[in-house]
């Protein structure tokens, strides 16, 4: 049949073979490599968006927003640290290496999480003294690579944070391309200078919960049982996870779901391997209610947090705080309209660009090209972090105290109802205008 047939239909896209579907096969024809991009998970998912809030009424009594207060503070490691580590708010920055990020990045994240009395984390990269100058509470992150690890920076630490793996790849390990290995960097990790850098997905001196435990045990001695172990989990099986953790004597669970970013990994790892954190949530709870853990053994969880609601929203669903990435970095000026041009000029846009791996970044947050590293400067960008932060906290405190409580950490999951079956079911809230929680009966 021609083309000028009355019958003709239009041309008919396939939610299948998409657009972006189209364009990787395409890519993988013409290159035989695999995609690999920062950021995490793109695609819609249940997430925080699903739920709402039952602001107090007639049954609930709401607090007043400038009179009445509403405490913001946690502390983490109550278990068995000698210092456990004392936070103003319930945000954190998440674990982000020296190598991904630019010096002036790390040093500006522990500028703006200082200034409003929150921790931030190293990474797979080891501890460097812009960030441990700059950040009055430092979380050590201690990874299956051992890129930068030694007992003396243990010490230096306010805290150690085992990590088991990333929401953003479980199962697997770091990337950091050879453009972003630098002499610095490279020092630091005992690589070679600019040769691309897979690092192991387990740890090499332990490989289960008995071993695990263990090793827990020589980092508490190491550091006279005064900090508190975190042990950091992606989200796939959170129920044992959170309870093996548990039994191998973590003080704090951090759990990050598959929305949570990453510095450079496969996409095909991004988009469809581990759960979302709304999903991941309510299990890492009941693990910790079944071991008479909750509120014992803190919980911290992270995933695609972005705003007051999400953090009120982990809190309600039994965190103690939450972790940030993502966010941080575009409070520190990652993704800025204002360098729309450049962005372009390296085959992205201003709100997409997840390039991160590439080392161009012209914001100079995910690079290690001197040039444009030096064009963040870390007193401006620590203080937007700190402004993103306040506001993060004060959102919180407005739901809080909408739904009549005094402190944030007394918002639970009654205060919440779900917008879709999906998101009742992973949460374990009604649905929305009925008293049904589907698939309750599992764990
Ligand atoms: C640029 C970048 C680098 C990261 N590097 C590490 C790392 O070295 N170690 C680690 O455990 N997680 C790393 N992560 C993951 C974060 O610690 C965190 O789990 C994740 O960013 C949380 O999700 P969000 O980005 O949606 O907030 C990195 C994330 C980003 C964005």
């Amino acid at each position: 049949m021609s083309d000028h047939s009355p019958f003709h239909t239009p041309p008919r896209f396939s939610a299948t073979f998409d657009e972006h579907s189209i364009a990787q096969i395409q890519r993988a024809a013409a290159t035989g490599i695999y995609d690999i991009r920062g950021g995490g998970a793109k695609r819609r998912m249940p997430h925080f968006d699903d739920l709402l809030f039952l602001g107090a009424s007639i049954s609930r009594y709401p607090l007043e927003g400038y009179r009445e207060k509403c405490g913001t503070d946690v502390v983490l490691g109550t278990r068995f640290a000698k210092k456990p580590i004392e936070l103003k708010i319930p945000v954190t920055i998440a674990g982000m290496s020296f190598g991904a990020l630019s010096g002036q990045a790390k040093e500006a994240l522990g500028r703006g999480a200082t200034a409003m009395g929150t921790s931030t984390t190293t990474g797979d990269g080891g501890m460097t003294p812009e960030e441990r100058g700059h950040s009055t509470k430092l979380v050590y992150q201690l990874l299956p690579s051992r890129y930068g690890m030694n007992p003396d920076d243990l010490r230096k630490a306010d805290a150690i944070e085992v990590v088991v793996g990333q929401g953003a790849k479980p199962g697997g390990g770091g990337m950091l391309l050879g453009q972003k290995i630098t002499e610095r960097v490279a020092k630091m990790r005992n690589l070679p200078v600019g040769i691309d850098q897979r690092s192991a997905c387990r740890h090499p001196d332990w490989t289960g919960p008995d071993d695990l435990a263990i090793k827990i045990t020589e980092l508490r001695e190491i550091t006279n049982w005064e900090k508190p172990i975190y042990v950091k989990v992606g989200a796939t099986r959170p129920y044992y996870d959170t309870a093996l953790a548990v039994k191998s004597g973590a003080d704090v669970v951090v759990l990050d779901g598959m929305q949570g970013g990453t510095a450079a990994t496969q996409e095909v790892f991004i988009e469809h391997v581990g759960i979302p954190i709304l999903a991941a949530l309510r299990p890492a709870v009941q693990a910790l209610q079944d071991l008479d853990m909750h509120r014992k053994v803190q919980l911290v969880v992270s995933g695609g947090i972005r705003n007051g609601a999400d953090v009120a929203k982990c809190l309600a669903l039994g965190a103690d705080a939450v972790a940030i990435g993502t966010a941080a970095l575009i409070a520190l000026g990652d993704n800025a309209p204002a360098l729309e041009e450049e962005y372009r000029k390296i085959g992205s846009t201003a709100g997409a660009y997840d390039d991160w791996h590439e080392g161009r970044d012209p914001a100079g947050i995910t690079t290690q090209d001197p040039a444009l590293a030096a064009r963040l400067d870390p007193v401006k960008a620590g203080k937007r972090l700190a402004n993103y932060l306040a506001v993060l906290t004060m959102e919180t405190q407005i739901i809080a105290r909408a739904c009549g409580k005094s402190h944030v950490h007394n918002l639970e999951p009654d205060d919440l109802v779900a917008l879709t079956v999906e998101a009742a079911a992973m949460a374990r809230v009604p649905l929305a205008g009925t008293s049904w929680i589907p698939g309750q009966g599992g764990y």
